[in-house]
């Protein structure tokens, strides 16, 4: 089993880029945040098994005296390499998202239901979308009060295929899913079939721009905030009249931008839901109907 040397300790949060940065230049591996119950933040920083840890550990120190990064608790040790999706999958037991779904991160497919919500499956493997991020709940919550029977779905970015399967289990009649990444792909393929609802959700690998003229009566986009600023034109382009644009993954400053920036002003769009979880925000946007020509 492979071995590892870390640096663990804990700061408030608004010093956690600063000490990333840190460790970052002292060659770290990989970096593991946990937030604590009293609001601060434990880091732990992994480096190879045959640094000189009590260097590292002595340096380490050094730098964020120098910086001004006020860490608590430093202490150096060598641990094990863990399976960490395994370990997630132990540690997570089903979960309720909203007031319809449920997710279970197993791999059996249990036919119960339960509280007549709706089942998800998900094994999310190396794709962002367990069901446990705020940007994902929000994206859920708002789809669970959109009128989705029958209708068409663009799902851009989507990661496990969360977002989509839920569209679809929610009675929507075409769901087109794309992701930049193929891994991503391959995942989300896998848990449609395992939701039994592969016939109704069109998969591919790439992004919004390789799509042709269709419209879509909604159009999700759980992305990075700059991304979906300058993307918006594109997304609204396959977006039907009276459509429905959820964007999700924005965190304040990135709202704020999209208000500020005038875009949202030169687009047919009317905002008709912002929601909040924790630090993340989701704005609905609706698409106006076409103008009628004078004289109509
Ligand atoms: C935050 S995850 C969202 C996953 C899932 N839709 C959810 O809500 O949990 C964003 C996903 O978008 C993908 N992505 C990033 N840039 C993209 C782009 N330009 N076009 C399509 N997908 C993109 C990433 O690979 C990632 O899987």
């Amino acid at each position: 089993m492979r071995q590892w040397n870390y640096l663990q300790f804990s700061l408030h949060p608004r010093h956690v880029e600063a000490a990333s940065a840190i460790v970052a230049e002292m060659g770290t591996r990989g970096l593991h945040e946990q937030p604590l119950k009293s609001g601060g933040v434990l880091l732990k920083a992994y480096f190879d098994a045959s640094s000189d840890i009590g260097r590292v550990h002595s340096d380490f120190e050094s730098r964020c005296r120098d910086s001004a990064v006020p860490v608590a608790g430093c202490a150096a040790g060598i641990e094990e390499e863990r399976d960490w999706l395994k370990e997630w999958r132990r540690n997570l037991n089903p979960f309720p998202v909203g007031a319809r779904f449920w997710i279970d991160p197993g791999r059996q497919v249990s036919e119960t239901s339960v509280q007549d919500r709706i089942c998800m499956w998900l094994e999310p493997q190396m794709a962002f979308g367990t069901g446990t991020h705020e940007s994902t709940q929000l994206c859920l919550e708002v789809l669970e009060r959109l009128p989705l029977t029958g209708r068409t779905v663009l799902d851009i970015g989507t990661g496990s295929g969360i977002l989509a399967i839920a569209s679809a289990k929610l009675g929507a009649a075409d769901v087109l899913a794309c992701d930049i990444d193929p891994v991503a792909i391959q995942v989300a393929r896998s848990n449609c079939c395992r939701n039994r609802v592969d016939q109704r959700i069109r998969l591919f690998t790439g992004e919004v721009e390789a799509l042709a003229g269709s419209g879509f009566d909604v159009i999700l986009a759980n992305l990075e905030g700059s991304l979906i600023q300058q993307k918006l034109n594109a997304f609204v382009q396959h977006l039907h009249p009276q459509g429905s644009l959820v964007l999700s993954g924005l965190l304040e400053r990135d709202a704020t931008g999209i208000f500020r920036s005038g875009i949202v002003r030169d687009l047919p769009l009317t905002l008709s839901q912002d929601v909040a979880k924790g630090e993340w925000r989701c704005l609905v946007f609706g698409r106006n109907p076409l103008a009628q020509p004078e004289g109509h």
